[in-house]
């Protein structure tokens, strides 16, 4: 599938009304067999207790289901609104560990504004994987998927207005 693809099949979810769920899982899916340098591939979702819990993921099943704010890369990046890039994981003093096998880790958020929805998270097996074009791929994906969360997060009384 190419990013357009990916992109259109989002639009095509979201617009058909699929709860997030759905759409997080296909795009996920389509990502993670985008790019061959991306060995594991999820989505954690934040929650109103500052939690980051795993949503769908392609890859090795990890042992981090929850992250606390502020723990770990994905809690950093939460915490410091702000995407992490991390050519080096061994090098990461606040690094949680999936696998032995990762080597390099990116984490974007799925946000609009300063609300944080969610981020994707990707590891690689190999140093550095996340050049300029990963990168550019992964934030449109994510972009897009915070278009799917605003509009099902807008307060009912704006969504009722005539
Ligand atoms: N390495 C992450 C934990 C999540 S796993 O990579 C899937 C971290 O340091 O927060």
């Amino acid at each position: 599938m190419t990013i357009d693809g990916l992109l259109a099949e989002i639009d095509r979810l979201d617009d058909s009304g699929a709860d997030l769920e759905e759409i997080l899982e296909s795009a996920v899916g389509a990502l993670s067999t985008m790019h061959p340098l991306f060995h594991w591939t999820g989505v954690y979702e934040l929650f109103p207790d500052q939690v980051l819990r795993l949503g769908p993921f392609v890859g090795a099943p990890t042992d981090h289901v929850f992250i606390g704010v502020g723990r770990g890369v994905c809690g950093t990046a939460v915490a410091e609104g702000r995407n992490m890039n991390i050519p080096d994981v061994s090098r990461e003093s606040n690094y949680l560990a999936c696998s032995t096998q990762t080597r390099s880790e990116l984490v974007v958020l799925i946000r609009k504004g300063d609300t944080i929805f969610a981020q994707i998270d990707i590891d690689s097996h190999e140093l550095a994987a996340f050049d300029e074009d990963a990168v550019r791929l992964v934030q449109a994906v994510a972009d897009r998927l915070a278009d799917a969360y605003a509009r099902r997060r807008v307060p009912a009384a704006d969504s009722s207005r005539g």
